[in-house]
């Protein structure tokens, strides 16, 4: 009996359109130096730590803006102050309502955050967009179905989505009642902050939520006090962990933790698929938004019979690929985030360069945080011992008996996020389907860019708890239950 909200979701910008493309060009140019500042949002006075910078991960002369670190005393304010959201469902709906316009409106400036904050090219800036508004947009129509609120939520979001994912957890979290205290990423408050502004604009209270930027500190103090009646995070496997230890320590049985983590995620292509197709999925799923998201596919599965032929086409469409600044609409791939992503990645590939394992891979640019998309020989996924977050593709080869073992492995790595199949079989899609431990599972097309509402996103095992996110599952999470009953 959950509640499928009438809705639509954002139209979003055409880029293919030449007058919205240069329109959108042109309003962002404006933003093309602009310095934000941010440092905790709370409903009381903010210390006054001192502030750091926030570097383009493209450009390291380009200072985008300053950050303020929530201290000790910032965390205790905002706990003290944070009240749920007393306004009937109504009224919260219109509130996210009028942010997810407001987003909208501001669709500029907040383009030009996600390319300078956060490396992200225009098409994934305008998905990015999208998709926050859709989650507001969503979440306040599923409301009205909703009951009540559990207190006070933590939600701690990743760098790769600082605006699609920080605003889902936070609009969920509000449009049941809750309270929140949001931790962006260290890497991306500034676009957290201006969505909190927008947020607070539209209508919801201050005291409900509460902006405290900072590190894995920051994230530590918010996930171990008693207060704390549900946690929802995304970002590594290891960290999940540690929050879910550290609930179980300090927060009441039965605090829900709604974690959605890693991937080692795969695709098999059998000697029935379209090469073309195929090959142009792989590039999405494994290169685009340089391979920083959790669904990317890191591990390509291909039948020997066309192996070779698949992989001279892959170097191909690779080759044509553009590595630079985001902000040039002729950008494919853009840098990894920071100087640690890119150390860790780099690691990866020089081992399987001293392996001799390379089998193709473009040159990056010598300035800004650039990984070359880069191509790796595995014997199988059980190789991968690790999520490698950024435009890495590992290949394997089986031959055609071999299916079940291919499966078997790809089930063993115990992640479960997103699962790609290329074949034009019907009864093997099925088959497959049955027996592939995934949550997001995506036939003869890429494996990236769940939609919500229609593509509720998240995994199982070693890559989250579920509810899937941009589901009709998802805000039962973020209430309780209760049980009136009047006697006569
Ligand atoms: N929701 C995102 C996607 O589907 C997660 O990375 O690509």
């Amino acid at each position: 009996d959950i509640f499928q909200p009438e809705r639509s979701n954002s139209k979003g910008w055409d880029l293919t359109h030449a007058p919205t493309l240069t329109a959108i060009d042109h309003g962002r140019a404006a933003y093309q130096t602009d310095r934000w500042t941010c440092g905790p949002i709370i409903a009381g006075e903010p210390s006054d730590g001192s502030a750091h910078e926030v570097i383009n991960p493209a450009l390291p002369g380009d200072i985008v803006g300053t950050t303020r670190d929530a201290t000790e005393h910032d965390i205790a304010t905002a706990l003290n102050a944070a009240s749920p959201w007393q306004a009937d469902l109504m009224t919260r709906a219109a509130a996210l309502n009028a942010a997810a316009d407001a987003y909208e409106a501001n669709a500029e400036e907040l383009f030009a955050l996600l390319a300078r904050e956060a490396g992200k090219g225009l098409p994934d800036a305008v998905a990015e967009l999208r998709e926050a508004v859709d989650f507001l947009r969503y979440y306040a129509a599923q409301a009205t179905a909703v009951t009540t609120p559990r207190g006070i939520w933590t939600c701690i979001s990743p760098w790769n989505f600082p605006l699609a994912i920080f605003t889902g957890q936070i609009a969920a979290a509000l449009a049941t009642g809750n309270a929140v205290l949001a931790k962006p990423a260290e890497q991306t408050p500034l676009i957290a902050a201006r969505a909190v502004e927008l947020l607070h604009a539209a209508g919801v209270p201050k005291n409900a939520l509460q902006l405290l930027p900072g590190g894995g500190d920051v994230g530590a103090a918010l996930t171990a006090d008693i207060r704390i009646k549900g946690v929802a995070f995304t970002g590594s496997t290891a960290t999940a962990l540690k929050i879910r230890t550290s609930m179980a320590e300090h927060c009441a049985p039965g605090t829900p933790l709604i974690a959605e983590t890693g991937g080692l995620n795969a695709m098999i292509v059998d000697s029935t698929a379209l090469p073309e197709h195929a090959v142009r999925d792989i590039v999405n799923g494994a290169f685009r938004s340089a391979g920083q998201r959790c669904s990317a596919l890191r591990c390509l599965y291909v039948q020997e019979d066309i192996s070779q032929n698949l992989l001279k086409m892959l170097k191909g469409a690779m080759d044509e690929l553009s590595l630079g600044n985001p902000w040039h609409l002729s950008t494919d791939v853009g840098p990894v985030i920071d100087a640690a992503a890119h150390k860790t990645i780099a690691d990866h590939i020089a081992t399987a360069k001293a392996e001799n394992r390379i089998i193709h891979q473009l040159n990056a640019p010598a300035e800004g945080h650039f990984i070359a998309p880069t191509v790796i020989r595995v014997n199988s996924i059980a190789a991968m011992t690790r999520e490698i977050f950024g435009p890495v593709l590992h290949v394997a080869t089986f031959k055609a008996h071999e299916l079940d073992m291919v499966i078997a492995a790809i089930n063993a790595t115990g992640y479960g996020l997103t699962f790609g199949l290329h074949t034009r079989i019907d009864d093997r899609v099925q088959t497959i389907v049955e027996k592939i431990e995934a949550g997001n599972i995506y036939v003869n097309r890429d494996q990236i860019g769940a939609v919500v509402g229609s593509q509720p996103f998240g995994g199982e095992g070693l890559s989250g708890t579920g509810p899937k996110a941009g589901g009709a599952h998802y805000l039962p999470r973020f209430s309780a239950t209760q049980a009136p009953e009047t006697r006569e």
